[in-house]
């Protein structure tokens, strides 16, 4: 057995072999790769972390950089012996500088804790997510994430003033600080956000934040499907004029997955559940504005039954419909899932192929749900009970490839938010073409030119 170097690691850095951390740590929320990792490093500050690196470098040993692991495309699974570096332990949090608006954290950080942090100071750092939580900084930043206010906020990488990176060779950047305005040749920060782990492992941050809203409006309406939920979009848009914090769109069966887990009742009360839900946040004082806007889309019969909440635990009531989609359907069975986006107008008529087209080719049914004023919609396919799981993700794949090519054809993107990681790696060609990739394949040669580093993740090294 090669072990020797663990043991010679471990006499450096807190180091763990326990089969249950070996679990723990190899995985994240996909549930298609059996977790295998050799061992799991845990640095206590960004040295300890190059460190890490320098060794792995020299000994030609694989490291998989781990933040919260929540994500969902298997870009922190380590399946093939690879050596796991967490970065939980990087735990920095600073105070916030109240001129230029700023936080510096380790990237062990979760996004709820720089949240929690900023609150007070009627700030926050508006990257906001489902898995809140447990989500970390540095898988924030590393996955570019999404999340539920994109529409009004941008992706994670609008956000960040500076980033402390290592890289394989051992050697830490310190790309940009607290200085808001740095414009000095090509930008190393963004090139490095959103690169899934495979260029640089992130050891500290610095947040931009932003006024936290102070007052905030939730409505949850029922609707008749996509087309009417785009058409509301437009209305609210439009004739609204509100500052959306967030759109949010939901099939019947992703509602009745969150009742069922949940235990809760439906929030429209007693009756048949509707065809879809769309959640709404909008900020601002309105002062009956809404009620009215309300009231317009009912006498369109744009909606068909609409809550408005009226107290901040109404607010997260109706939240908790959206934010426990993901969960309840891992809970009713193994999903399969797909993170596309369309230009947010044709969405309606991208459903509409999807589902008269490309639905039938999927062994399983479809749970549609998503950022709807974003244009990104979660496509899951649930296992049927019987069908045997190899044959099922076998199934998906097929079906995949023709989702793909009806997103080529409109100019959508296969991964509007999760990333590629390893499950997304045969979709990649549809959303990026072939100079793009080898021109990625040159700037991952040349930062690691032994391929070490998150090895296998968004392309192979050819
Ligand atoms: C969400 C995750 C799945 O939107 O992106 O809940
Ligand atoms: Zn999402």
């Amino acid at each position: 057995m090669k072990t020797q170097w663990i043991d010679e690691l471990s006499q450096r850095v807190p180091l763990s072999r326990q089969p249950q951390d070996l679990q723990t740590y190899g995985r994240d929320w996909t549930r298609v790769y059996v977790p295998r990792p050799s061992a799991v490093v845990f640095p206590r500050h960004a040295d300890e972390v190059c460190e890490v690196l320098s060794f792995c470098s020299e000994h030609g040993i694989a490291v998989v950089p781990s933040g919260g692991r929540t994500g969902l495309s298997a870009g922190a699974v380590a399946a093939e012996g690879e050596l796991v570096l967490s970065l939980e332990r990087l735990r920095h949090l600073g105070e916030v500088d109240p001129f230029g608006l700023t936080l510096t954290v380790g990237s062990g950080i979760t996004n709820h804790e720089t949240h929690v942090h900023a609150e007070h100071l009627g700030l926050t750092w508006p990257v906001d997510l489902a898995s809140k939580g447990s989500c970390q900084v540095g898988g924030n930043l590393a996955t570019n994430a999404g999340g539920i206010r994109v529409l009004r906020y941008g992706h994670a990488r609008h956000w960040v003033t500076g980033l402390q990176v290592a890289l394989m060779n051992g050697t830490l950047l310190n790309l940009g600080n607290a200085v808001q305005k740095d414009n000095v040749g090509p930008d190393l920060r963004q090139l490095m956000i959103g690169s899934e782990g495979i260029l640089g492992v992130i050891t500290q941050a610095t947040l931009r934040l932003t006024l936290l809203p102070t007052d905030r409006q939730v409505l949850f309406l029922a609707v008749d499907g996509m087309e009417t939920g785009l058409e509301l979009l437009r209305h609210a848009r439009i004739q609204g004029r509100f500052q959306l914090q967030a759109f949010e769109f939901m099939g019947r069966n992703c509602l009745e997955a969150v009742m069922k887990v949940g235990g809760v009742p439906s929030p429209f009360g007693g009756g048949e559940l509707p065809p879809a839900a769309v959640l709404i946040e909008v900020e601002g004082r309105l002062d009956g504005d809404l009620d009215r806007w309300l009231e317009d889309v009912l006498n369109q019969k744009l909606v068909r039954d609409g809550l408005v909440a009226k107290s901040s635990g109404d607010m997260s009531r109706l939240w908790a419909y959206r934010d426990n989609i993901t969960e309840s359907l891992g809970r009713l069975g193994l999903m399969h899932k797909n993170d596309i986006s369309v230009e947010v107008g044709r969405l309606a008529e991208f459903v509409h192929v999807l589902e008269k087209e490309v639905a039938p080719a999927f062994p399983g049914e479809l749970y549609l749900f998503g950022h709807l004023g974003d244009g990104n919609l979660h496509v899951n396919v649930m296992k049927p009970s019987a069908t045997d799981p190899e044959e099922f993700w076998d199934g998906c794949h097929v079906a995949d490839m023709q989702l793909y090519e009806l997103l080529h054809k409109v100019g959508g993107s296969v991964s509007a938010e999760h990333g590629i990681g390893l499950l997304k790696k045969s979709a990649l060609r549809f959303s990026r073409g072939t100079a793009e990739v080898a021109a990625m394949r040159a700037v991952k040669k040349a930062l690691d030119p032994q391929g070490l580093l998150n090895p296998g993740k968004v392309f192979d090294l050819g």
